[in-house]
């Protein structure tokens, strides 16, 4: 009998073919409510989901064919990956699947924080003609500050540098040997690296040790003016703090991609001119979304 999956979210249609020409019964279901999930769920062997399925203890229980659970993405924090290993099913990812994208969404936000585009672009669509209210800074020569030198950070490192911005960074996983070989001089402590930076931009998994890591202390240490961005996972700023740095015109500018609870409708920074906000879009980009599908069909059919 053919192999069932599951899939929950849009993934691309090239992953959804491979997986049909290797024999497999896919059946798309999106926008399950989570107890439809759980109804659901028995007789497949596989589910892949992207960031909107919460695969939770309750659905792995009922699952009672699961071998393999993938995520179309980078992170797993969507699924419980204890409750999963405890029952024997595998779960993978997508893991290079968006990084470029991630990395060319973080340059944007910077590039718009500095320059006021989407200031700038709101002032021409009401009719404006202003040019000094936007007066902007360059990156060349700025330091930029980026915690969390991983994939993503790498292809940050990469790009920032040939703007021709001093790189410095935070990662207590890093050696000085590959730091140095991105041209990033690396510190052994978030304190060292906050009074530094004119923008710091963080790449870090959402873990106890990196929820809230920047709180009103970090935020005091740093410089004036500092703009800070965020394309990796909410509540690594503590967003209530940050908001009142922003009011202050200590934090220039905060552009935010993720949120600690997502969909975002509203947080106190939602009102505010100096803070840059995109809804969880730095992975969205037809590349990315291809290459996830194709990534995670491969293993999934590899783990089935
Ligand atoms: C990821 O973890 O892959 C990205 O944040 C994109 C997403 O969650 O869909």
């Amino acid at each position: 009998m053919a192999k069932r999956v599951l899939v929950t979210e849009r993934i691309a249609d090239e992953g959804l073919e491979a997986l049909k020409r290797r024999g497999l019964e896919v059946d798309v279901r999106l926008d399950l409510a989570p107890e439809q999930l759980i109804e659901a769920i028995p007789p497949y062997d596989a589910i892949i989901v992207r960031s909107a399925t919460r695969i939770t203890p309750e659905v792995i229980d009922a699952a009672e064919n699961l071998k393999i659970i993938g995520r179309a993405g980078v992170t797993v924090d969507n699924i419980n990956v204890d409750a999963a290993t405890a029952k024997g099913i595998i779960v993978c990812n997508a893991p290079t699947s968006n990084i470029v994208s991630a990395a060319e969404h973080t340059m944007g936000l910077l590039l718009a924080a500095a320059r006021n585009i989407p200031q700038a672009n709101a002032s021409m669509h009401a009719g404006e003609w202003e040019r000094s209210a936007f007066t902007g800074t360059e990156l060349l020569g700025k330091t930029l500050a980026i915690f969390g030198l991983g994939r993503v950070g790498e292809l940050v490192a990469q790009r920032a540098r040939a703007f021709g911005m001093k790189l410095i960074a935070y990662d207590p996983y890093c050696s000085l040997e590959r730091a140095e070989h991105l041209g990033v001089r690396l510190y052994d402590s978030v304190d060292e690296v906050l009074p530094l930076a004119d923008f710091i931009t963080v790449h870090l998994p959402k873990t106890a040790e990196t929820t809230h890591m920047f709180g009103p202390d970090q935020y005091a240490a740093m410089k004036e003016g500092v703009v800070v961005v965020n394309t990796a996972r909410g509540g690594i700023y503590d967003v209530d703090s940050l908001a009142d740095f922003v009011a202050a015109g200590k934090v220039r500018a905060a552009a935010l991609d993720v949120y600690e609870d997502e969909p975002c409708h509203g947080s106190p920074l939602h009102a505010m001119e100096s803070a840059l906000l995109t809804p969880h879009i730095a992975a969205v980009t037809h590349e990315a979304q291809a290459r996830a599908g194709r990534q995670i069909a491969e293993a999934v059919w590899a783990g089935l």
